[in-house]
């Protein structure tokens, strides 16, 4: 009784300065940093920690990385009241919360509507209003709700019609709970995409869901879950955005070209760029790419409107996404790996009488270019522009 009480005046005492916000919630696609790719189970309370200390000073926070996302792992059980109970490996999640907001930073939470999470931690099932008074007690601003342990239990459904209304519902019953706490905590729906989730993720309170399933470190499942996201672009906007899974740059497992094609996809995809390295040790080179102001600025583009493929010739894909100031990011991406000349069209996306070009990762104006235009591909690689008339 003590704890729920204590738990309550908590989340009293957080809500008015987090009311103001809730209509900027996810007003571009969040950007910050995830646990999992990296460290999965070995996170712990000082990783966090550093992973915040080092969001400030490697300049990533300037750059608009805002949150500090705890994945799996953190879960131990529940206390005799059922109140959700952390690991050895973070002795108080409150005290944490209040390091991470010190450094102007928002911190992120994940758990499952079912019994257990992926990695078999305890999931919030038949918890989730105790959950989230839990969340928000500690200041919790964004919480990613992994179906996982959920699927056990859809099992028993005597169909799939009846098992998809039970995903749904528990995905509205925890959106429910996080509102009635009257803070914002940013909604991350996570299910892989099942039952196009793009068409319904707005209606159960979803900020962002992922639409695939776990990306790698590897250039052939990047490059399959990015260009897989053809045709999604009118699910997405301010407040709701497909999202095709965490950052892998500056994890080791690709070349630079093929990390900038991932930056650069995510950035026409307006998808939330959480980054998903060790940020305490990174290279100048993959610092560069993720703070690059130009991508950046892409993806974060305030009228949200999410790019899309115009065309692909054998391997080579041309992708395009309107820009607020009327412009377009352009990427001419080339899938295999060795350099490839590839012609572009400008007039297939309306700039017919030539455009004015800025290469994205060179940062560097390259002045009037025709309509029809050829350029030299690296391997895996793209040719990032903006482009106007
Ligand atoms: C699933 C999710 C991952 C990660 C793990 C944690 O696989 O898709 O992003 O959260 O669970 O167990």
């Amino acid at each position: 009784m003590i704890t729920k009480f204590r738990i309550a005046a908590l989340a009293l005492l957080v809500a008015p300065t987090a009311f103001a916000q809730t209509t900027t919630l996810a007003a571009t696609p969040p950007m910050g940093w995830n646990s999992w790719n990296h460290f999965a189970g070995k996170v712990d309370d000082a990783g966090v920690r550093a992973a915040a200390d080092a969001m400030v000073s490697s300049g990533m926070k300037d750059a608009g990385y805002m949150y500090i996302n705890i994945d799996d792992t953190w879960e131990a059980g529940r206390d005799a009241q059922g109140n959700i109970l952390t690991n050895s490996k973070f002795p108080d999640m409150k005290a944490l919360a209040d390091y991470v907001h010190s450094k102007g930073l928002k911190i992120g939470i994940y758990s499952s509507p079912g019994a257990q999470t992926c990695a078999r931690f305890e999931g919030s099932l038949d918890h989730e209003v105790q959950d989230a008074n839990t969340y928000a007690a500690w200041g919790i601003d964004y919480l990613k709700y992994d179906l996982c342990g959920l699927r056990t239990k859809m099992k028993t459904a005597p169909d799939a019609a009846a098992a998809s209304k039970m995903m749904v519902d528990a995905y509205k019953k925890m959106d429910a709970a996080l509102k009635a706490t009257g803070r914002p905590i940013l909604y991350s729906l996570c299910q892989y995409g099942d039952d196009a989730v793009w068409r319904w993720g707005t209606s159960v309170g979803g900020n962002m869901w992922r639409t695939t399933g776990d990306i790698n470190d590897h250039y052939s499942r990047m490059a399959e879950i990015g260009f897989s996201q053809a045709g999604l672009a009118k699910f997405a906007g301010p407040g709701h955005w497909n999202d095709p899974d965490m950052l892998e740059v500056g994890n080791g497992g690709m070349k630079v070209d093929e990390y900038r094609t991932h930056m650069a996809l995510w950035a026409i995809l307006a998808a939330p760029l959480l980054a998903g390295n060790d940020l305490t040790k990174m290279t100048p080179e993959t610092l560069a790419m993720l703070t690059n102001r130009d991508v950046i600025a892409v993806d974060q583009d305030k009228a949200g409107m999410q790019g899309d493929r115009v065309s692909t010739e054998g391997p080579i894909e041309f992708w395009s996404r309107t820009l607020a100031d009327g412009s377009n990011a352009v990427g001419i991406f080339n899938r295999q790996d060795k350099p490839l000349s590839a012609s572009v069209d400008f007039g297939k996306i309306g700039f017919s009488g030539g455009v004015k070009a800025r290469d994205l990762w060179l940062g560097k104006d390259l002045g009037t270019l025709p309509s029809a235009y050829t350029a030299v591909i690296p391997g895996h690689g793209v040719l990032f522009l903006k482009v106007s008339k």
